[in-house]
């Protein structure tokens, strides 16, 4: 059987949480591979709304293992207050929850080192979530890093005291103070508590899961523009975001993958500095924000927003070789006479382009768009592909034919049950 990858295709928050959500059932294991908790994945049902930053959105279904896997940054304070919130809502995810021994620590100090290098990056600061991400990632890459299964360790605490003496000099040589008592004395219950769950070798686990015949969705954090090598670098977080990320942050061999999931939203969004080609800074940039409850589930921040962008499309379909297109939120464009769709950049030059250029931060490079009547319709209450409006049924036949893959998922609101399925028309 094989590891199928669903990866979002913009700047992340495209509705991955969700659609992990839907999939779960037709698997027996959802793991994540990268990333840590910068992720906030939403999920929504029978009333409810769920936000995940660490644990995959498998986890609602009991029968379905779920695995950290050795590719994410994990942060054990977040972590008990995630367990924590599952449990106040009656639901026991030590049962079926799973932590690589291989993945890495978040400690106190990194978080620490994320923000003083953020102040110091000034006005080109990354706009980063301040979660540790960066800073945990440099050390994993440095050598130096802590990993899960080195809580088992009897002289954890050593080796967890010699890289804060590292990080104590990064933050004096940035001429502050690391300050952390307090933080250290959560962080150490927290492991404790860590040590207690089921922490495991999971490349073995899902090896022997995919020998036996087993179903595994490996469930994307952020998304292929926020890719370390071929996101809008520096604006970028620091995994690889993309379906190679799948291979190394879960031991899985790229001969084991099947069907890769592009997720992206019916416009666009990003939090965060970066550039940002489509994005509208005017009302309609605000109404669309406000239709699709645009704030961060991680940090609260307004997220900016813009028109649907192909040439960024195109670039994450090829990185990622996409097999089924997952179209989001296209219900929050229900009020707009007319849609538009960035098909080209045109760049400086003149030259009009489908690619994406070396930096996308060129100045005078200027979207060329194409205009598409809206649908008027509220999306929000279609409970079948057949219902759906003719004007939208263009829009998406439009997107297949520039993006060469078919929809398969098109989603017209938060909840599961919002949900519609699709046969490809015209890819
Ligand atoms: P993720 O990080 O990719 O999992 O996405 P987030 O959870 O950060 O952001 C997606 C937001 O859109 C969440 O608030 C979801 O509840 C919401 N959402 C997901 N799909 C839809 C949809 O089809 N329509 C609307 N209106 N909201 C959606
Ligand atoms: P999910 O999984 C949207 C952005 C941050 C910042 C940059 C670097 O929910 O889609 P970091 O904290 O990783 O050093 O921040 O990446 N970012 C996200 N944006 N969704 C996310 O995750 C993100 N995770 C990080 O805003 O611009
Ligand atoms: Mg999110």
């Amino acid at each position: 059987m094989a590891v199928d990858i669903l990866i979002g295709l913009q700047w992340g928050d495209e509705g991955k949480g969700k659609i992990v959500d839907v999939l779960a059932p037709t698997y027996d294991i959802v793991a994540r591979f990268q990333g840590g908790p910068n992720a906030g994945h939403t999920l929504e049902f029978e009333g409810t709304k769920h936000v995940l930053h660490q644990i995959p959105s498998g986890i609602f279904h009991s029968e379905i293992k779920n695995i950290i896997g050795n590719g994410v940054v994990l942060d054990p304070v977040v972590f008990r207050t995630e367990l924590q919130k599952l449990q106040d809502r009656g639901v026991d995810a030590t049962k079926n929850l799973y932590v690589s021994k291989k993945a890495s620590l978040i400690l106190p100090s990194h978080k620490v080192l994320d923000r003083v290098s953020e102040e110091a990056l000034g006005s080109g600061k990354i706009g980063s979530t301040l979660k540790g991400i960066g800073p945990t990632y440099q050390d994993k890459i440095g050598r130096v890093g802590l990993r899960v299964g080195d809580i088992l360790a009897s002289d954890f605490r050593d080796r967890y005291n010699k890289l804060v003496e590292r990080h104590r000099k990064t933050v004096e040589f940035y001429g502050q103070t690391l300050e952390i008592s307090e933080q250290e004395k959560d962080f150490f219950e927290a492991v404790d508590q860590l040590r207690s769950l089921q922490l495991v070798d999971s490349e073995y686990m899902i090896n022997e899961a995919l020998q036996n015949g087993k179903r595994i969705l490996a469930e994307g954090a952020q998304g292929a523009l926020l890719d370390v090598d071929f996101g809008t670098y520096p604006f970028v977080t620091s995994s690889s975001t993309i379906v190679a990320g799948a291979c190394t942050g879960l031991g899985v061999a790229p001969k084991h993958i099947g069907e890769v999931y592009g997720i992206f939203k019916a416009y666009c969004t990003r939090v965060g500095s970066g550039p940002f080609p489509t994005e509208l800074l005017d009302e309609v940039g605000e109404e669309i924000r406000q239709a699709g409850r645009e704030f961060g589930s991680t940090t609260g921040r307004p997220r900016r927003t813009g028109w649907v962008d192909l040439p960024t499309l195109k670039y994450s379909i090829m990185l990622n070789g996409v097999t089924q297109l997952n179209m989001m939120k296209a219900d929050v464009l229900t009020e707009f006479d007319t849609i538009q769709v960035c098909t080209h950049y045109k760049l400086p030059s003149g030259e009009i382009t489908d690619k994406v250029p070396h930096s996308l931060e060129e100045a005078g490079l200027q979207p060329v768009y194409e205009t598409l009547p809206g649908w008027k319709v509220d999306l929000n209450k279609i409970e079948s592909v057949d219902e759906l409006p003719e004007a939208f049924n263009n829009y998406l036949q439009f997107l297949e034919k520039h993006l060469q893959v078919p929809i398969t998922i098109v989603s017209v609101g938060p909840d599961r049950k919002s949900t519609l399925r699709r046969e490809a028309v015209s890819a």
